[in-house]
């Protein structure tokens, strides 16, 4: 089985520094870099935007994982794209024509996901699983960092795992809250290919990230 790529999530990095931060984890060996965007509405708290991103984009060449948490979602897909975001993942919840905005992530040149919460049933991505790239699956509510992991989301990561399995297209499978070296393998072992981590990685100074991120793929 291939090694587990790691995104970090900048929303626990040090907002003072961001282009610093992303080099930092870029050299500690970060596989993407996750940006959680946020619009005080379809969550509860703020982050930033486009602008941000595409100030970001030139510390690093490793691929933005970005993860909104807006709505609605579509006039803001091409701002996204010339930003440089190279994944683009929304939740169906954002708007009421899902494959749409998907196309439309794709007609911008960026790869599609799609976000399922705690409460959301893995079934949402059935008749879209031929239009996304990366299925986000929520272990906390979002629009916090540093929740404790709900267990009960590893079954849904099961059956996620099985139907990509069954569709025979390379699908991200990614999760997102709560990931420590405790529960990151059992997320592993569920079928995830990806893990987004915020409070476990942006710990202990810049030093200390290369051993995190190592930590969270069981290395240490
Ligand atoms: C929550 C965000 C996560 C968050 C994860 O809404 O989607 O990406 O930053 O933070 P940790 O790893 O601290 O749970
Ligand atoms: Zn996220």
């Amino acid at each position: 089985m291939s090694r587990v790529m790691i995104s970090p999530s900048i929303l626990s990095a040090d907002f003072a520094c961001l282009g610093e931060e992303i080099r930092a984890i870029d050299t500690a060996g970060a596989d993407m870099i996750h940006v959680d965007v946020m619009d005080g509405h379809f969550v509860p708290n703020l982050t930033f935007g486009a602008p941000v991103i595409k100030k970001l984009r030139p510390h690093t060449d490793k691929p933005f994982d970005v993860h909104l948490m807006i709505a609605p979602v579509d006039p803001y897909i091409q701002d996204f794209a010339d930003a440089g975001a190279d994944i683009l993942t929304v939740h169906p919840e954002a708007g009421p024509h899902i494959h749409r905005t998907l196309q439309s992530i794709r007609a911008a040149g960026m790869r599609p996901g799609v976000a399922i919460n705690p409460g959301t049933p893995a079934e949402v991505v059935d008749p879209i699983i031929d239009d996304i790239d990366l299925i986000l699956v929520m272990s906390v509510n979002p629009g916090f960092g540093g929740q404790s992991f709900i267990d009960s989301q590893l079954r849904k990561i099961e059956s996620f795992r099985r139907k990509i399995d069954a569709c025979g297209r390379d699908i991200i499978l990614e999760v997102d809250g709560g990931l420590t070296p405790e529960t990151a393998p059992r997320a592993i072992e569920a079928g995830v290919t990806a893990i987004v981590a915020g409070s476990a990685v942006f710990k202990g100074g810049a030093d200390a990230y290369a051993r995190n991120i190592a930590a969270l793929r069981g290395e240490d």
